[in-house]
């Protein structure tokens, strides 16, 4: 814990200043738990610690929070989140073949970040839009009938940003 904090201290005197400019408000865990992943990136368990003391709340109650909204992450992710659809029509669509371009180039099998965290590769259950299947998402933005050509052209364009 305290290593965490000494390799972290901006971040956390980051925090500090925002913890200490809440007014004592019902959403202050949430709003506290918010910024802390916009400047950390995610919530670990000594960010999650940290707040619960600075604001008096028992441990168990921020862990049951960061724990119920999927918003909120406890690790550090890549700045890009590409899923691919793995449900059923998708999967008639070779997403299988999708998946596998996305490990080959990224490097990574799906469930894994990139080592300088720009990409986190994942496969999801069926995102609702079938008909325009195979479906991969990045950030929530989808991309529809993809082929195994276009892999390489969305990881361009991610790379561009
Ligand atoms: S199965 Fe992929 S969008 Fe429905």
């Amino acid at each position: 814990m305290f290593n965490f904090i000494s390799r972290n201290k901006d971040l956390f005197y980051e925090l500090d200043i925002f913890i200490n400019s809440l007014k004592g408000n019902n959403d202050d865990l949430i709003r506290a738990l918010h910024h802390a992943q916009s400047i950390f990136g995610y919530l670990p368990k000594e960010v999650q610690i940290y707040i619960s003391e600075k604001l008096n709340v028992p441990y168990e109650k921020v862990k049951n929070i960061v724990n119920f909204y999927s918003y909120f992450t406890t690790e550090l992710r890549g700045e890009f989140k590409i899923n691919v659809c793995v449900g059923r029509t998708c999967s008639k669509n070779n997403s299988d073949k999708i998946l596998a371009e996305f490990e080959k180039l990224l490097g990574i099998n799906s469930g894994d970040t990139t080592n300088n965290f720009k990409f986190t590769l994942n496969t999801t259950r069926c995102v609702g839009t079938c008909r325009r299947a195979p479906v991969v998402t990045v950030n929530g933005k989808d991309f529809n009938g993809v082929t195994l050509e276009d892999v390489s052209l969305i990881l361009k364009e991610c790379n561009k940003k």
